[in-house]
């Protein structure tokens, strides 16, 4: 495995070389870093299931350079997906469209949906238009960490995770630190109406904006299965606890208004909710590096951005 810094577009054509022949590269979006493989090459998406240690039947999304992919992957998508499409991607949203009869079911886990994404990092991009350049139609990228962890925003990270897993010709692209910091929203596009299945930097509010009322996930009553849905996820291997008063010796992260108490390690002092996604799986990997075993949360006020944060956090919670 080799990590490849400041990417020429020389550098960008051989690693999407690298993804035709089948091997892995993983590379920054603006949500979090993905491990990418063609998504047509079976083999090549068999190899990310095995480097996570991810189960088989959880899909995986599939990646786009433009909107003019989007008919080889999904069919009647409704008027209000595209709406959403217009207006988040490129972006840090995915959508669950049906998909077309050519989509394998070793993308979509079995279900008869595929997730599709076009991410908006400039890095990202020209790997997907060197790959369509090559006849590439689409890139399947979970985020890049073992799974159940903690989603890596920065090429290290990924390092750390997975480099006893890659092979030697897989690849890291390095983009530096990715500026959302937390996964996409999902939305379910498969109804009458958007269902978000996971919150992100596209809100509760821009969808309902765009796309008229969403409708409220029921993880009972919606037969949809992905992992980011899992109660246990998103999990360091030090215990999260949130909003209680952080004891000595526990690591602290909270915005920087709030104090950090006597004998707490301060992880991360973000100034705004923006900054805290961006800041906050950082601080969950410092706090392991460091062997703290007890991190404390104080999440800002639950709207907006702070929704996703706060739904990553509970899993994380439930993680220990
Ligand atoms: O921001 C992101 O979405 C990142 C970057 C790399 O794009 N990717 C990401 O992928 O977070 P992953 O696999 O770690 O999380 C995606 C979640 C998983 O829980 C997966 O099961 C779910 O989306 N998912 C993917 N395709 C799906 C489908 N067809 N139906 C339902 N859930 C799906
Ligand atoms: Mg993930």
């Amino acid at each position: 495995m080799k990590i490849m810094s400041n990417c020429s577009q020389g550098e960008l054509r051989k690693a999407a070389k690298a993804l035709k022949e089948g091997h892995l590269v993983a590379f920054p979006t603006e949500t979090v870093y993905g491990l990418g493989a063609d998504a047509t090459n079976e083999i090549a998406v068999s190899r990310i299931y095995s480097v996570k240690a991810r189960p088989t039947d959880h899909p995986l999304i599939v990646h786009l350079l433009s909107i003019n992919q989007l008919s080889i992957w999904a069919r009647d998508i409704p008027n209000f997906a595209s709406k959403l499409a217009g207006n988040f991607w490129p972006g840090p949203m995915t959508l669950i469209l049906r998909k077309n009869e050519s989509v394998k079911h070793f993308i979509t886990g079995g279900q008869e949906n595929v997730g599709i994404r076009i991410p908006s990092n400039t890095l990202a991009l020209e790997l997907l238009r060197e790959f369509e350049k090559l006849g590439g139609t689409g890139v399947a990228a979970p985020s890049a960490n073992r799974f159940g962890g903690v989603s890596p925003t920065t090429a290290e990270a990924v390092s750390e995770e997975l480099e006893n897993y890659m092979g030697p010709s897989d690849l890291i692209l390095n983009g530096g630190q990715s500026e959302v910091g937390i996964e996409s929203t999902i939305i379910d596009c498969t109804g009458d109406q958007p269902v978000i299945l996971r919150p992100g930097a596209v809100t509760i509010e821009m969808v309902e904006q765009v796309a008229g009322k969403v409708v409220k996930f029921d993880l009972s009553t919606n037969s949809i299965r992905a992992s980011g849905l899992l109660e246990k996820h998103y999990s360091p291997k030090a215990r999260v606890i949130l909003g209680k008063t952080a004891q000595p010796g526990d690591g602290f992260i909270a915005l920087a208004k709030i104090k950090t108490p006597k004998g707490v390690i301060r992880l991360a002092a973000p100034k705004t909710i923006e900054e805290f996604a961006k800041v906050f799986y950082i601080g969950l990997r410092m706090a392991d590096q460091k062997g703290i075993s007890s991190v404390t949360v104080h999440c800002p006020e639950n709207k907006g951005l702070a929704v996703a944060i706060r739904d990553r956090l509970n899993r994380a919670v439930l993680g220990k």
